[in-house]
């Protein structure tokens, strides 16, 4: 089962493990479907690196169970037994700094994320946003892009900055918007892009080849545009047999 960590149970003194291959540490909220993609591909060797733990901040995301059934340390911190967001994000990088990750991937990890846990990972911490950014940063995006009678909608992984899905993108997967899309619909094309992109990106980071370079993302040395490297509605259509 997944350990509960209280503030209690916190501790400094759990020593950090050697660790040989890169290491990825993944936090959640919910389903955890991105989550399993990443599973997934390491599963296929698709990943130079092993997901060494799951956080989640909601004690009944469903991703636990799907950590706990790949083997993974599936661990809950439950923001709601700390008294600010500041003792809270300490606690989390406690955790996290256990495992000392390569990488820290938020997957639907429904959570403001302080300045101060934001600057200790900074160029080393990825997250799944479902739009095109920098359009529909926030919440609702699916909502929000049906409202404006929008054409084109998509997802996309960035590096973690402090502004809020403000950092540089890695990858983006587009969607064109057919005209009996509804938000439902909406989400399930969406979720399929973002279990494509999603460990393609963190794969890219583990091999040393998507970097953060302070002002933008690199990819192979290459500064890429701010909205990424981006994979059009047909080449997202064609990778995922989309009719
Ligand atoms: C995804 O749509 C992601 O873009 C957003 O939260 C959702 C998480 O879905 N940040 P899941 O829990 O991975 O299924």
């Amino acid at each position: 089962m997944s350990s509960h960590v209280t503030p209690d149970t916190i501790t400094d003194e759990l020593p950090a493990m050697p660790v040989d291959t890169p290491s990825i540490v993944v936090l959640i909220s919910g389903n955890g479907s991105n989550l399993q993609a990443l599973i997934d591909a390491q599963a296929h060797h698709q990943l130079s690196g092993n997901i060494v733990a799951v956080i989640a901040n909601e004690p009944d995301a469903y991703g636990l169970t799907r950590a706990h059934d790949a083997g993974i340390d599936a661990v809950v911190l439950p923001h709601r037994e700390y008294d600010s967001r500041d003792a809270y994000d300490g606690a989390l990088i406690k955790v996290i700094d256990r495992h000392q990750p390569s990488v820290i991937v938020l997957a639907g990890f429904m959570r403001i994320l302080t300045p101060r846990f934001v600057q200790r990972y900074l160029g080393k911490m990825l997250n799944i946003h479902p739009s095109l950014l920098p359009a529909y940063q926030g919440l609702n995006t699916h909502a929000r892009v049906l409202a404006e009678g929008a054409t084109q909608h998509g997802c996309s992984v960035h590096f973690v900055t402090e502004e809020l899905d403000g950092g540089p993108v890695a990858i983006q997967a587009a969607l064109k918007i057919a005209q009996d899309d509804t938000e439902s619909t909406l989400k399930d094309k969406i979720h399929a892009r973002e279990h494509l992109i999603l460990p393609i990106a963190v794969n890219w980071f583990l091999e040393g080849r998507l970097q953060y370079s302070g002002t933008g993302a690199t990819l192979d040395g290459v500064a890429l545009p701010m909205e990424g490297l981006r994979l059009s509605h047909e080449d997202a259509a064609s990778e995922l047999d989309e009719t």
